[in-house]
């Protein structure tokens, strides 16, 4: 399939897509957005793709959403369009592990999308950022919510309310991104990550990815239950007694996704 801003390509296992308008910074305007939906929609369907990586340029994963697409917009229409659902909520329905590879900036719609992604990596030029608040408006793709629940409240609230950016190292301390890379190993290093995970048990990768969501959305117990019949299931799979077998047997696993 041609795409107009993203690039898509597969390495092995992996699925790499890559944010593609150099020239706005990778601002995330409707087509791309689009694009971006049916890309994901086809590496989920694929049974040859185990993970997917989602990255932008070294210079920008992503500048937000595009300014100049929506400055005209008014009430009615992004009420009645739903603005910022359609498309964009397509990172965090897909079942197979997503991780943002993030360098340069992410901000405002584009850090929104790198935290919708199962974790993010970050190039040790990274800068995260919802400065919404600077060009009249707040976070509408989950700013809010995801950066308080990733950072806190302090620091959520002063970078909601002031536009400040956070480096990577900051990031890292924080616990926004699980590491940081040199910013020219940055896609590699997450497309090798991505592919270990794709030589795992498919099930098994999917419920554990599962589990780890309803953390976000539920009382301890309830997790914590939630978390031992989805233990419990996977007693059910080939791969689970595969596994275990392979560990007794002193030898490398081999999965059947079943
Ligand atoms: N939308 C549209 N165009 C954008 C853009 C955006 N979010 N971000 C950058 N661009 C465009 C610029 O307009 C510029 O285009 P022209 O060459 O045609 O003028 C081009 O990308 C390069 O940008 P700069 O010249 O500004 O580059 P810089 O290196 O000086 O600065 C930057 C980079 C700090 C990222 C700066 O571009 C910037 O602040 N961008 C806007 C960031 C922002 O406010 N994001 C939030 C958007 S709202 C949102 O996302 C809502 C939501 O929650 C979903």
């Amino acid at each position: 399939m041609a795409f107009e801003n993203i690039t898509v390509e597969t390495r092995g296992r992996v699925g790499l897509i890559a944010l593609n308008r150099p020239k706005a910074m990778n601002a995330l305007c409707a087509a791309l957005i689009s694009e971006l939906g049916q890309a994901l929609n086809t590496f989920e369907a694929d049974d040859g793709i185990g993970a997917i990586v989602l990255t932008g340029s070294e210079k920008a994963f992503a500048a937000g959403a595009d300014i100049k697409e929506m400055k005209d917009r008014d009430y009615m229409d992004v009420y009645m369009s739903n603005f910022i659902t359609n498309g964009w909520e397509q990172v965090t329905v897909c079942r197979k592990p997503i991780i943002a590879a993030v360098a340069g900036f992410a901000l405002g719609g584009g850090c929104e999308v790198a935290m919708m992604c199962d974790f993010i990596l970050a190039a040790d030029n990274a800068k995260f950022g919802q400065p919404e608040i600077t060009i009249g408006t707040i976070p509408g793709a989950g700013g809010t919510q995801r950066l308080t629940r990733a950072v806190g409240k302090s620091k959520a609230m002063e970078m909601c309310l002031t536009g400040r950016l956070m480096d990577a190292a900051e990031a890292e301390r924080s616990g926004l991104v699980s590491r940081i890379v040199p910013v020219a190993e940055l896609v590699d290093e997450a497309v090798k990550v991505a592919d270990k995970i794709a030589g795992l048990s498919r099930p098994v990768v999917m419920l554990c990815k599962e589990a780890v969501n309803v953390a976000f959305e539920t009382p301890l117990s309830q997790g914590i239950r939630f978390e031992r019949r989805l233990f419990h299931s996977t007693f059910s799979t080939q791969d689970q007694k595969e596994g275990m077998a392979a560990f007794t047997e002193k030898r490398p696993a081999v999965f059947k996704n079943a």
